[in-house]
Parts: C-alpha cells; sequence; structure tokens
C-alpha cells in the first residue's frame, strides 16, 4: 500500500561534517531501487524528510535513517496512506533553506510535486512542509536533544521500613510503586496495588468474586491498604488507592466508612487520593459526582487514572477537574519518537497548567521518556525507570543524575 511518512530531526552538531550532498546522491540512487521517492528540507539545524513508496520498504528505509549519527532527536509526524505520490519524479530531492528564500523553496517544492494539483491547502503533507519553511529554527527553543550518555542512574533505598512478609490473615495484599518528583529528588505519593494472596494482579483478584460483592470488597480491601502503609511508616507521605467510582455509589455510607478507616490506622484524609479511571468515571458520571463532593468535602484527594486511554478525554475536564490526573501509560510509551503523543501530551500539559491539575506521567521505562515529558513541563513519574512495585514495601528508588 502507497505510504507516506514524514519525520522530523535535528543535525548533530558533534557530528563533524553532514556531508548533505553525499547523503542525497547515494539516497537517490537507493530510494529509486526500493521504489522510495521524496523530498529533504534542512534549515541549517532541522530536517524534516518526506518519504513515499511501499509500506515495507518506507518503514525499512525509516528504521536505518532513524538510527544515523549525523542527526537526533528524530520524531515521526506522520504515517499515511493514499492513491497517489506527490513526488513520482523524484528519488530525493534536497531543499536547503540556507541558500534560497523560504518563498521559492515553496514555489519549487511546489513545482517538483504534485501538491498544486490536489487540494493544495488542504493537504497535510503540504502543510508540514510549509510549516517548516515558514517558522523559525529550533536554536533559540530549549533544545530537547538527549544524550543518554550524559544520565545515569542513581539506586536509594526508600525511607519506609523493610518489605513486611505475606500477610496471612488478609484477603488480598498491596504492591506499592512510588510516584516521584526526580528534579527535586523527592516521593510525592505512594501508590498501593491490589494484589491476590497468591500475587496474582488486580484482574485475578476481582475475577474470583461475586459480581453481588465487588463493590464492597473493592471498598473494604482499602483499609488493607492503609493498615499496611501505616506500618511500613509512610509518614506524611500521601497514598493512592484504586477504587471504582460506582463503590462509593452502591455500598451505603462509603465515603464515611474510609474515612474512619483512614484515621483508624493514624493517617489524615488529605493523605489520601483516590484513583478512578478515566472510562469510569464517564460511565456513571451523574451518580459519581454526588460521591465525589462528598470525598472533597472530606478532605480526600482525586485523581483521574488512564487519562487518554478513552473516548472523552478532555471533555471530561469541562465536567469534572481533579487534583491530579495521570496520563495513560499507551501515550506515554516512546513519546520521544512520535509527534501526534508529543502533540496530545503538549495540549494536556497546557490545559492542566490552566486548570492547575497536577500531572504524573505512569509507566515511565525510559530516560529518553523521562527526558522529554521534564522538557515540556511535567515534574511528576511513575514508572519501572524509577521504581517498580513491592509487595507489602516500597522498593528501591532510581534517580536520574547527570553522569558529569
Ligand atoms: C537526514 C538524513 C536523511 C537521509 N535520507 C536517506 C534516504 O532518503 N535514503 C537513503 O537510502 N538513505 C538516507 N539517509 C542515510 C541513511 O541513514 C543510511 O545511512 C543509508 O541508508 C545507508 O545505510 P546502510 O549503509 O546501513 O545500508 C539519510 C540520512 C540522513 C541523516
Amino acid at each position: 500500500m502507497l505510504t507516506t511518512l514524514i519525520y522530523r530531526s535535528q543535525l548533530n552538531t558533534s557530528c563533524e561534517s553532514i556531508g548533505l550532498e553525499a547523503i542525497i546522491e547515494k539516497a537517490k540512487r537507493r530510494n529509486s531501487e526500493a521504489g522510495i521517492t521524496g523530498i529533504l528540507l534542512f534549515n541549517g539545524i532541522d530536517f524534516l524528510q518526506i518519504l513515499e513508496g511501499s509500506e515495507e520498504s518506507v518503514v525499512r528505509l525509516y528504521h536505518k535513517i532513524r538510527v544515523d549519527k549525523r542527526h537526533q532527536s528524530v520524531v515521526e509526524l506522520m504515517r499515511d496512506y493514499g492513491p497517489r505520490r506527490r513526488f513520482e519524479n523524484v528519488g530525493m530531492l534536497l531543499f536547503d533553506l540556507r541558500a534560497e528564500s523560504p518563498r521559492s523553496v515553496l514555489e519549487r517544492v511546489l513545482r517538483y510535486s504534485k501538491l498544486e494539483r490536489y487540494l493544495t491547502s488542504d493537504d497535510r503533507v503540504f502543510k508540514f512542509i510549509q510549516t517548516f519553511i515558514t517558522r523559525p529554527k529550533t536554536v533559540s527553543e530549549k533544545r530537547q536533544v538527549f544524550a543518554g550518555e550524559e544520565w545515569q542512574l542513581e539506586a536509594e533505598k526508600a525511607p519506609f521500613g523493610d518489605s513486611l512478609a505475606l500477610q496471612t490473615k488478609q484477603p488480598c495484599q498491596f504492591a506499592f510503586q512510588p510516584i516521584v518528583e526526580p528534579s527535586e529528588r523527592k516521593i510525592t505519593s505512594i501508590e498501593a496495588l491490589i494484589r491476590g494472596n497468591d500475587g496474582g494482579s488486580p484482574e485475578q483478584f476481582f475475577q474470583a468474586i461475586s459480581p453481588d460483592d465487588i463493590y464492597k470488597i473493592d471498598l473494604e480491601t482499602k483499609a488493607w491498604a492503609f493498615s499496611l502503609a501505616e506500618r511500613l511508616g509512610i509518614g506524611d507521605h500521601k497514598i493512592a488507592i484504586n477504587l471504582l467510582p460506582m463503590s462509593l455509589v452502591n455500598v451505603p455510607d462509603a465515603v464515611e466508612y474510609l474515612v474512619n478507616q483512614i484515621s483508624r490506622y493514624h493517617l489524615l484524609p488529605e493523605q489520601v487520593v483516590i484513583e478512578v479511571t478515566e472510562n469510569e468515571i464517564i460511565s456513571g458520571f451523574n451518580q459519581f459526582h454526588s460521591a465525589i463532593k462528598q470525598l472533597r468535602a472530606a478532605g480526600i484527594g482525586l485523581a483521574i487514572d488512564d487519562f487518554g486511554s478513552g473516548y472523552a478525554g478532555l471533555s471530561l475536564l469541562t465536567r469534572f477537574q481533579p487534583d491530579k490526573l495521570k496520563i495513560d501509560r499507551e501515550i506515554i510509551s516512546n513519546i520521544h519518537l512520535s509527534g501526534p503523543k508529543q502533540a496530545i501530551v503538549k495540549s494536556i500539559v497546557s490545559c492542566c497548567t490552566d486548570l492547575e491539575i497536577t500531572l504524573v506521567a505512569e509507566g515511565i521505562e525510559k530516560l529518553e521518556e523521562w527526558h522529554w515529558l521534564e522538557s515540556v513541563g511535567i515534574k511528576r513519574f511513575q514508572g519501572f525507570l524509577f521504581a517498580r512495585p513491592q509487595l507489602n514495601g516500597v522498593g528501591k528508588i532510581h534517580w536520574p543524575q547527570p553522569a558529569f
């Protein structure tokens, strides 16, 4: 299937000579062998390349280009399918904005392509080209280049007691995973993740329960999380727990029960954050709304979990604003490589800044992901990179540190 792939990248300034003409000469030959056409735009710092051809050959070439050391911060902007090529007669043409005015580059791009004939102003490929040609170079922006060798991870024991043994008198266990603020080197809260007594996942734990009892047991198990938190000595750290919103609606006096259990284990309501997933809130919003009010009145914090995984996304925030919003791991994964993911997260950051909602990025596994997210203003993170969940305890935390 005819595929068009667009990426942007930045010149690797530590590379002695880019040898642009040589790249293009070789590319012309290789691309025509592989049936690939397209253009490369360069402004002295940034590249924008359009590659078109069969999906297999375009993706194969892109994987090669992506790891080429002559450029860095390679971000895929678009992968789309279409009936015809835009640069049919061109193996690979270079447009160097240092040597030509933006207007003349744009005119030449149009001349070499079929863009002029096909609704140019609505064409996304054309718009990417036009924006690249007319926007300022990234030199004045904060550069988001990640140099892996400049960072290392330093392990530190969490400031809590040792992990506790399996709690045999309980129906469930909890694995604790910290949410951290690496720039301050501090733990901001600890999420208690439910586990079966055999260490099984939350899904397995709830599958074994009769549907009639789900909400009651969901609520009651939180008391065990508070009890473990007290015994671990979490002090004045916050504890985040997951709750089905309908447990607050269906179990009589649910909020009162939570408040009593919080105080029984010598915690404060302000220390507790209840995480509910985006989809659950949306499906039962009207019933859940009065429970939210009760929770807030009791001083308990509220977070939306897995934000961005559902269908309502940002529009949910018009009806309800939580204290915290956790961006779904699916959006976070490999964000340093994906233009669409970056655009979505930037809009979430802007929206939450205006609404004073604290953002947490979850599912961080790579230094590159953390680095990109911090560069757009996210401070709080959760994920295997920093700390794995540990059964009945809090494991070591790994802090990113400059290597020199
Ligand atoms: C900005 C940039 C654009 C490139 N475009 C192409 C291209 O269109 N076609 C191509 O074959 N190589 C291109 N290259 C070079 C490839 O990254 C790679 O060096 C080349 O495919 C040879 O790989 P190989 O010798 O390992 O097979 C480009 C490199 C850079 C830095």
